[in-house]
């Protein structure tokens, strides 16, 4: 879907609230506050990065988000949309909403101390009566604390989860689409998050905190088991010098049962595999699944190279890396898994080079280059500009991106 297609029109609320958000220069916060913004609350994007608050305040969108472009400036005319790198704004709001990164530590363990310190702020700053929604990805069990912390120091503020579950980049057609997942840690907070949500146009689906927490990381992971499914296979057919899109396109068509078959390709980002290990640590590393699953993904790369390596000497050869974001027409390159190529390629080959329309690296050359200077070349991202691409150089496109007929 284009820019224009994708244009959703937008509802009033009945009840306009003063609203923060919490990492609201964020890919989760900054479209969710547009959206909020442009349907009648006031919203205040509260976030340390000063740089990124600026490209904001001067009308920029700071990554890409389908309609964003036109949104951003029509909500800061409308005056209802402020930043700031303080929380001392927090005080003033009805709704304070949490959307700041949840990253597992370098163990694959939930990192914690970002997240408690946020809500040591928080806590500082609010006022009784406010609503405070975590937004962000969080594992089982963390909203029920952070309850029983509001409830120890008598802060009187209602807390709920709400996880967002919108694909990055999209999430202006999908926010209003999307049915909510609400909880509370007591009736009133679970019931005014699903007024909130309800009054934004969303249809409600209620939880208990645990079940919004496990269901939001059973989505993840659910989505990262399935691409490792379809990249084993792949690796698979490969074994039987077999080709994999052909396959897939024969036990797929007309045939309902395989709907969700995914397309073999890196499953990177900033999310699918941090959420599969925040399940997979908290549970006593019993998500087996999910670990094979990082096993498959994560060794997509190595696989790649090594085929390679049956048929050339990359020793002497150049190779060409096309596409760096994590996934197709997205800047992105958070946890892309086009960088770990690049890496294992380096130790194999003469010389790697990489290009991307939409990621601006000193190190990164024009396509152009790219097709003239290597020998071969790897799609790493499905970009739009690549689907057609005519090169005479061979072109490794584990995605079936560039050969497959439908779009
Ligand atoms: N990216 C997605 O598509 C997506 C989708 C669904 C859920 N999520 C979840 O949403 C959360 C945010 O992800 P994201 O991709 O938007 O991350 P992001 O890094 O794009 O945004 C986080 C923002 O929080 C800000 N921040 C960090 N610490 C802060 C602090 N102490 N105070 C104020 N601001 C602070 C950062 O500067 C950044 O702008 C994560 O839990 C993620 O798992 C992400």
């Amino acid at each position: 879907m284009n820019a224009q297609e994708g244009q959703t029109e937008t509802t009033q609320v009945q009840h306009p609230l003063r609203v923060a958000i919490i990492g609201g220069g964020g890919h989760v916060g900054l479209p969710f506050g547009l959206a909020l913004c442009d349907c009648g609350h006031t919203v205040t994007l509260v976030d340390l990065n000063e740089a990124q608050l600026d490209t904001i305040r001067s009308g920029q969108m700071p990554f890409q988000e389908i309609n964003a472009d036109q949104l951003l400036p029509r909500v800061l005319e409308s005056g209802r949309l402020h930043c700031s790198t303080s929380f001392t704004a927090l005080s003033e709001q009805d709704v304070i909403i949490v959307t700041i990164g949840t990253p597992v530590d370098e163990y694959l363990d939930p990192s914690l101390r970002a997240f408690d310190q946020v809500m040591e702020d928080v806590f500082q700053h609010c006022r009784p009566g406010q609503l405070l929604i975590i937004r962000s990805t969080v594992f089982p069990g963390v909203t029920q604390r952070l309850g029983r912390l509001v409830a120890e120091r008598d802060l009187q503020i209602d807390v709920s989860y709400c996880p967002e579950r919108i694909a990055q980049g999209r999430a202006l057609l999908e926010l209003t689409q999307l049915p909510q997942l609400v909880s509370g840690c007591t009736p009133q907070a679970a019931q005014r998050a699903a007024s909130f949500f309800s009054d934004f146009g969303q249809e409600v689906i209620e939880l208990s905190p645990v079940e919004a927490e496990l269901g939001k990381l059973f989505t993840n992971s659910y989505r990262y088991i399935n691409f490792a499914i379809s990249n084993q296979f792949y690796m698979l057919a490969q074994r039987y010098e077999a080709d994999f899109d052909r396959i897939y396109h024969a036990i797929t068509y007309k045939y309902p049962r395989m709907n969700g078959f995914a397309r073999a390709g890196f499953a990177g980002g900033p999310c699918l595999l941090k959420d599969t290990m925040q399940l997979a640590s908290f549970n006593h590393n019993l998500l087996t699944l999910g670990q094979t699953a990082m096993a498959v993904n994560e060794g997509l790369p190595g696989f790649i190279v090594e085929r390679l390596k049956k048929n050339h000497d990359l020793t002497g050869l150049t190779v060409g890396i096309l596409g760096m974001g994590f996934k197709g027409n997205c800047d992105d390159p958070r946890s892309s898994l086009s960088y770990k190529l690049r890496k294992v390629l380096t130790l194999e080959c003469r010389r790697v080079l990489c290009t991307d329309p939409f990621i601006d690296s000193s190190d990164f050359v024009s396509l152009e280059t790219i097709q003239q200077e290597s020998d071969i070349l790897i799609l790493g991202a499905c970009h739009d500009e690549y689907r057609s691409l005519q090169t005479t150089k061979p072109l490794i496109d584990v995605f079936g991106f560039t050969t497959r007929q439908e779009p």
